[in-house]
């Protein structure tokens, strides 16, 4: 462990107290200016730490700043792989990296801001420090290749639970799996899979999870369909609650216990939608979710189509 690494562990499990600088030098075999210089680089880093004279230091809030020891305590899981970032290009991209080096643990690659966020389609995600929370969780669940849509389905029904624990605000899912708050976009999951073509089962999976928090300038091409959570969220715990719920409903995904969820805070149901399908474009209302993710809709036409992947747009009420 590094002397910051044992700083934070420190302040961080006596949250809210104050913890001598003295005593943390002396435990820790450095000077009190190592540690004072400790603490003023991770204030310039975020962390909300007051210090006063002859008390030293206390975090006085763990939630603003990703921290591996915490995520780690909370998740209390000792053997996963954690790893988090100020910055970088993308977690799901730095995942991936990890499983074709040999990663062969649960893992979560977090980060403060991504340089180069990916999302669905090989569109990108907007990133930016700070304001969102950018992390992605990899698995190995014994799944088939065609489980990957209720992979997908079990990710946004895990991050409702856990915005709808952590806040006031009512999040629901446009299929597949975009998180929508007064229907705008908050979050985005990307789902991808290391599979072995010949067994036709999932290796790895990485399920990148994007949530827009307190981010108040959107690019033009977003500003108009995308929102934040808008209230203050315990990153760590986000993270940490995301991961143990997604872990259980992968390792019963056989059962789709979370399907009933999913349904429940769908944003299509009922709705008229457009969707394009082998070049044409049709006109339908969304109906139902089936167990395996696929939505049903009858097309204006009068055709029952089932939908297993793609894009869909919600056609606006004027
Ligand atoms: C989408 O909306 O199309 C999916 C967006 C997924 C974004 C997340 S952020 C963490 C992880 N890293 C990435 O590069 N993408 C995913």
């Amino acid at each position: 462990m590094t002397l910051r690494e044992k700083v934070i562990a420190e302040l961080e499990e006596n949250i809210g107290k104050y913890v001598s600088g003295e005593e943390m030098a002396r435990r820790f075999s450095v000077s009190r200016a190592a540690v004072a210089k400790c603490v003023d680089r991770l204030k310039r880093d975020g962390y909300a730490i007051s210090s006063a004279n002859r008390m030293g230091h206390c975090l006085l809030a763990s939630g603003g700043v990703l921290s591996e020891t915490r995520i780690r305590e909370l998740t209390n899981e000792p053997d996963i792989d954690i790893t988090v970032y100020k910055t970088t290009d993308s977690t799901s991209t730095r995942a991936k990296k990890a499983i074709s080096d040999g990663l062969i643990s649960n893992a979560i690659f977090a980060a403060a801001e991504q340089t180069n966020g990916r999302g669905r389609y090989g569109k990108s995600f907007y990133s930016p420090s700070s304001t969102g929370l950018y992390f992605s969780v990899v698995l190995h669940p014994d799944a088939l290749i065609s489980d990957s849509v209720a992979i997908t389905a079990a990710a946004a029904v895990a991050v409702c639970e856990v915005i709808e624990a952590q806040t006031k605000k009512h999040p629901q899912i446009k299929w597949v799996n975009d998180i929508y708050i007064d229907n705008k976009k908050v979050c985005g999951i990307l789902t991808e899979a290391v599979s072995d073509f010949e067994s036709g089962r999932v290796q790895s999976v990485i399920i990148g999870i994007g949530v827009n928090l307190t981010t108040e300038d959107f690019p033009d091409e977003i500003k108009d369909i995308a929102t934040s959570v808008g209230e203050n969220i315990d990153k760590n715990e986000f993270i940490a609650e995301t991961y143990k719920r997604l872990k259980q409903y992968c390792r019963e995904l056989a059962l789709r216990g979370f399907m009933d969820k999913y349904r429940a805070n769908s944003l299509v149901i009922g709705k008229s939608i457009t969707f394009s399908r082998n070049g044409v474009d049709y006109t339908a209302t969304a109906k139902q979710i089936l167990d395996d993710g696929a939505l049903c809709v009858v097309t204006d036409g009068g055709e029952a189509m089932i939908l297993s992947s793609g894009e869909i747009s919600i056609k606006p009420i004027f």
